[in-house]
């Protein structure tokens, strides 16, 4: 993360002429009186260990405690980082600045910036956020397809120019540290999140870790870098039913084999932190699980970085609201290093310091979480150039990241039916008919995590809908009807297209314990075009596979676009034949829902199996 030049406290009351011989030291490595009056960890030359060192030694109980903390911004002011010597920012999901603008972000990061560098030891802070398919709490950011469509491209190398352009993204609007890849492996197409994993075997998410160098660079400290996090640890996506945050009840053996692959992938990459997941093992907490994060994660796998908690996930550790002293201790003990508090962090500093005096957390635990938060802040260049670099700014949303975005579209789709060859489509057909609550609806394009945490329906950021896709892509001599119902339809049209599927949701409110069927509207405008005995292409625009067994004989052709985000010209290409079909399933596909779980391997009989993909 390259950031702009600043005077760090002590420059202020060093005599220029000692900075100067200062530098020189630092330049030619020559020690002694020279660099006297500059403390170690603020010299850039020394090796990170021993600047680490020399700033944990200058650190006081409150200073330590600070660095564990984790705030919203939506409730801390920058007098308050200093006061509380709170080490880090985020925005959850929609937690956005009044104005916002990548510039208003940017400000906004420097502003508590500066607080941060005003504390007594100058320690900068670290911003997190959900950078999960772009920048997407931004508006006017390139959304990418969600991980589900990203892991039907089956282009790691794409996935890590992905990473790298959500990068400048979000450098350029001062943040350093992504919460992303969720490298969940979905096992049930009934959980919430199933969108947010690359596919159901863990290959494919150890393969698209890629996206771990695409973020962090060469280096932390290269222009550009963020800091990637893998999550959720350890076996979100495998919980029964597909319960959100429910309970993931597999032997050691089938957990390792299945959901920590990607994490020993991600350790492998480099992955400067990981997440813990809400879920539970056989009935524990996995925040709570010294087992888990220490002794496996830390341990056997050798992970040096941070640990951060997920939303007051430690919270839930003794089963009441709030974070009381078992909770607390239980988190810190197990290994998390950071908690995302995220608002009542006065209470938190007080239980957590009240834990500590009452020696239930040892300093050695203290020091060691410490210790690995700032490695990394000065791993990243937090010290040298602590405030946004305003040159990937004009990133956000740039021709270049959409243009990447848009290739990713064209790989994701996947075509599971085209009878008669009825796709590609004429670019020079007389007469298309669009229809489908979601062909002109970038919010339905996009999914959750677009704006606000949850997404939602209609314009809510600048793109391209699939509907303005077609149009871009066809003739001027051809004539595109759109409805969203499907009213006006008749046989004078060369084909339908109807663009169905889900609505945008995130997280439990995802989960659908029920059926996986489409709902009404869509059933409604699918009969209607149905009836006019038009050639029938539909685009199911969903967060995984829906039940759709029972209409599929209805329909000429059938392109699973996923949650494509902003650039629904991806989508015609595929069309239209501009790019022709590669995407591949990421998940087994059911017949029915009470098939679910339904996986490769299983021996359950699928409507289309993990893999599959017709091409022209
Ligand atoms: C959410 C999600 C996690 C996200 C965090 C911060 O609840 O579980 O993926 O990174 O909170 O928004």
């Amino acid at each position: 993360m390259m950031r702009t030049q600043f005077s760090p406290l002590w420059r202020r009351v060093v005599p220029t002429a000692v900075v100067g011989a200062v530098v020189a030291a630092a330049l030619t490595g020559a020690s002694g009186a020279a660099q006297a009056g500059v403390p170690v960890y603020h010299r850039a030359a020394a090796a990170i260990p021993d600047r680490v060192s020399d700033l944990l030694a200058r650190m006081s109980l409150d200073d330590k405690l600070g660095q564990m903390t984790q705030v919203d911004r939506s409730v801390l002011t920058p007098a308050d980082l200093t006061t509380y010597r709170i080490g880090s920012v985020l925005s959850g999901g929609g937690s956005a600045p009044t104005s916002n603008t990548a510039q208003a972000w940017a400000d906004m990061y420097d502003g508590y910036q500066r607080a941060a560098l005003a504390t007594p030891l100058g320690i900068p802070m670290i911003y997190g956020v959900d950078a999960v398919h772009g920048h997407n709490n931004v508006r006017g950011a390139t959304i990418f397809p969600h991980n589900i469509g990203l892991g039907a491209t089956r282009d790691p190398a794409l996935v890590q120019r992905i990473g790298r352009a959500v990068a400048e993204e979000v450098s350029g609007t001062g943040i350093d540290w992504n919460f992303a890849p969720c490298l969940c492996v979905a096992r049930n197409d009934r959980w919430g999140r199933t969108y947010e994993s690359f596919g159901e075997v863990p290959e494919l998410a150890s393969a698209m870790a890629s996206y771990i160098p695409g973020l962090q660079g060469g280096s932390l400290a290269d222009s550009g870098s963020v800091l990637a996090t893998a999550k959720h640890y350890l076996g979100d996506g495998g919980t029964t039913n597909g319960t959100d945050q429910g309970d993931t009840q597999l032997s050691e053996q089938e957990l390792r084999a299945i959901h920590l692959p990607p994490f020993q992938e991600a350790v492998r990459r480099g992955v400067g932190s990981v997440m813990v997941s809400f879920s539970s093992w056989n009935g524990a907490k996995v925040h709570g699980s010294q087992y888990l994060i220490t002794t496996l994660l830390k341990g056997e796998l050798g992970f040096g970085g941070i640990v951060v908690s997920d939303w007051a996930g430690i919270d839930q550790l003794d089963g009441q609201t709030g974070a009381s002293g078992s909770d607390v201790r239980t988190a810190i003990n197990a290994g998390i290093d950071v908690v995302m508090v995220p608002y009542e962090y006065k209470a938190f500093l007080a239980t957590l310091r009240a834990e500590v005096l009452a020696n239930r957390i040892s300093m050695a635990r203290i020091d060691d979480a410490n210790r690995r938060i700032l490695t990394k802040k000065f791993e990243l260049g937090l010290f040298e150039r602590p405030y946004t670099d305003r040159s990937y700014t004009a990133t956000v949303g740039s021709a270049a990241h959409r243009e990447l975005a848009r290739q990713a579209v064209r790989e994701s789709q996947v075509l599971l039916k085209n009878d008669n060859g009825v796709l590609p489509l004429d670019k020079g057909a007389r007469k298309l008919f669009v229809a489908g609550k979601s062909a002109n609806d970038i919010g339905n394009q996009s999914g959750g995590w677009t704006i606000s945490w949850q997404g939602s329906s209609g314009a809510i950021t600048p793109g391209t809908t699939i509907l303005q896709g077609i149009q871009q892509s066809v003739s001027t001599s051809t004539a595109v009807t759109y409805n969203r119902t499907g009213t006006g339809i008749d046989a004078s049209y060369d084909a339908a297209i109807a663009v169905v599927g889900e609505t945008p949701y995130a997280e439990g409110q995802g989960d659908r314990p029920g059926g996986l069927g489409l709902d009404q509207e869509d059933i409604a405008t699918l009969n209607r075009l149905q009836a006019s005995g038009v050639p029938l292409v539909v685009v199911l625009v969903s967060g995984r596979p829906l039940d759709i067994a029972a209409q599929l004989s209805n329909w000429d052709a059938l392109v699973a676009a996923w949650l494509p985000g902003t650039e629904g010209g991806g989508v015609a290409d595929v069309l239209f034949g501009a790019y022709r079909p590669t995407g591949k399933l990421p998940s087994t596909w059911m017949r029915q829902a009470s098939q679910q779980p339904i996986n490769s391997g299983d021996g359950k009989a699928s409507l289309f199996p993990y893999g599959y993909g017709l091409s022209y």
